[in-house]
């Protein structure tokens, strides 16, 4: 299983850290390896891809990886997150989602069969002027990330999807 992640600041990549984590417990391989450092997702049986979005865009990584190899994808299960809203507000999530679905329709072969958004994180200590006047956050749920996680390794697994989402 290939955990691939496109970060700026690392927040993504502790998300998708603690996907192989879940998945690896559940006894699949899973490599973490940066969206942009991927060059054969053929070799795995299945690709999970999360990237954080910035200014109402995907990482371009994460789309840039899906538009690669969207030949190899469209034939794979693949499953797929963005991050992150500064808080879970309904309207917050709506925002990154279409953000996520505006990327996701630039490459229509890839079904996804699972797509979340997870929050986001802000540490104003690693942003640039004006973005360091903005005040820390951290809305990774890390239950609902495990879960997300948990219910990908059921479903490769064949057993019922459970809280796939
Ligand atoms: C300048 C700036 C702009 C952002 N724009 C968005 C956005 O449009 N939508 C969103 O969901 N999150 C947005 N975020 C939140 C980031 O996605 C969040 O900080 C995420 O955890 C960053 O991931 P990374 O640490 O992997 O780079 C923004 C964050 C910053 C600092």
């Amino acid at each position: 299983m290939l955990v691939a992640c496109a970060t700026k600041k690392g927040s993504t990549r502790e998300v998708a850290e603690t996907i192989a984590d879940v998945l690896r417990g559940q006894g699949s391989d899973a490599d973490v390896v940066e969206a942009g450092a991927v060059d054969a997702p053929d070799s795995y049986d299945a690709v999970v891809l999360g990237g954080a979005i910035y200014m109402g865009r995907w990482h371009r990584d994460a789309l840039r990886l899906l538009e690669r190899h969207r030949k190899t994808l469209a034939g794979m299960p693949v499953f797929v997150f963005g991050m992150g809203p500064r808080t879970l507000a309904e309207d917050e999530v709506a925002g990154s989602r279409l953000a996520l679905d505006i990327a996701l329709a630039k490459v229509p072969e890839v079904e996804p069969l699972s797509l979340a958004i997870f929050g986001g994180v802000v540490d104003p200590a690693k942003l640039r002027f004006p973005f360091s006047r903005m005040p820390a956050s951290d809305a990774r749920d890390w239950h609902a990330i495990r879960d997300w996680a948990d219910a990908i390794g059921s479903r490769l697994a064949g057993a019922p999807a459970g809280a796939a989402r």
